[in-house]
């Protein structure tokens, strides 16, 4: 049976459908949704909901102790393009709320931890094309600096103290539940929702811009594969890349264009272009297939029909 787990950060763009997807696959009083603001309808009526500040140790080991949590997902951080802006709050959230979850485990009151890391672990130096799971890693931004430095500690964790902790390298997220929080990828959510509410969309980043980016769905049962995966399987313990599309603002306006030929696609890119130019293009993610099965299922164009079919229909 599946003992409790708590969500910290539960009410973002991934948190909302990961805490939906895992209440139902184990029961709406296992999963306890937080964050340190409320979310959505749907989210707050399916569930247990605590208000929690992921950076105050005292305040989660209080829910970890009342709910007799056993796993924890961080999904709590300050994502890319508001990291450049706040620089020290981002270090000091991203850092201490997975110091927090980490030494929960240390101090053996949970045991089992998801933390994701992303694609903004690179940097310019590294192969841009089919970036391996291993390679140059040299990120220019506060917020891939702050996720590389996680890596490097979950996996210290696992070696120096057996912490379960398992990761992935997320890609730019694709969902039309909640909108995303202030990443370099966003576009590619915004994107939609103008395509079907005005036909025209300005685009900042530039037309040739590729970037490995996913469908939600998929990123959740990735999460969850892994979460799964028996503990002998996972190889990685810093992060594994993970990988299932690529492609450029112009080729995701082709693709809107099959649904909406009239949509109109501009471009003025802004300070998200020199983050974005700074990542890879495609993802290498054959440990992940070959540890525990990864196999995504959305390519762009179904990513499309899924995000026009869903979001005008709201
Ligand atoms: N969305 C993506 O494309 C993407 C890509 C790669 C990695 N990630 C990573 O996945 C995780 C979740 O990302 P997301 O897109 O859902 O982010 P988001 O910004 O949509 O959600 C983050 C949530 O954390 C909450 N939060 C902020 N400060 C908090 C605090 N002190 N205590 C508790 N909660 C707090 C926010 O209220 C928000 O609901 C992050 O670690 C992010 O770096 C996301």
């Amino acid at each position: 049976m599946q003992k409790p787990i708590l969500i910290l950060g539960a009410c973002g763009q991934i948190g909302t459908e990961l805490t939906m997807e895992l209440r139902t696959k184990y029961g709406k009083d296992t999963v306890i949704a937080s964050d340190i603001r409320e979310g959505s309808e749907s989210l707050m009526d399916s569930g247990p909901f605590e208000l929690l500040d992921a950076t105050n140790y005292e305040a989660i080991e209080d829910v970890v102790m009342h709910y007799e949590i056993d796993e924890v997902y961080l999904m709590a951080a300050m994502l890319s393009a508001t990291a450049e802006k706040f620089p020290m709050r981002a270090w000091n959230l991203n850092m201490n709320s997975l110091f927090n979850v980490l030494n929960l485990a240390k101090d053996r009151k949970i045991s089992k931890i998801f933390w994701p890391s992303s694609i903004a672990v690179f940097g310019p130096n590294t192969p841009k094309e089919n970036t391996p799971q291993s390679t140059v890693m040299e990120p220019s931004t506060v917020y891939g600096i702050s996720k590389q430095s996680g890596e490097r500690w979950c996996e210290y964790y696992f070696n120096k103290f057996g912490i379960d902790v398992r990761s992935v390298r997320y890609p730019g997220l694709i969902s039309w539940k909640t909108m995303p929080g202030g990443g370099t990828t966003d576009y590619a959510v915004e994107i939609y929702h103008k395509a079907l509410e005005m036909g025209q969309y300005n685009c900042f980043l530039q037309e040739d811009t590729k970037l490995p980016m996913m469908y939600m769905d998929d990123a959740i049962s990735a999460t969850l594969n892994l979460m799964e995966a028996d503990t002998e399987k996972i190889s990685v313990r810093s992060s594994y890349n993970l990988g299932s599309m690529s492609f450029t603002p112009n080729e995701i306006a082709q693709s809107i264009k099959e649904h909406i030929p009239e949509f109109q696609m501009d471009y003025q890119p802004d300070f998200r272009q020199a983050i974005a130019d700074s990542w890879p293009s495609s993802i290498d993610d054959s440990f992940a297939k070959r540890d525990w099965g990864w196999q995504p299922k959305f390519d762009l164009d179904s990513t499309t029909a899924e995000m026009l079919r869903n979001l005008g229909q709201e």
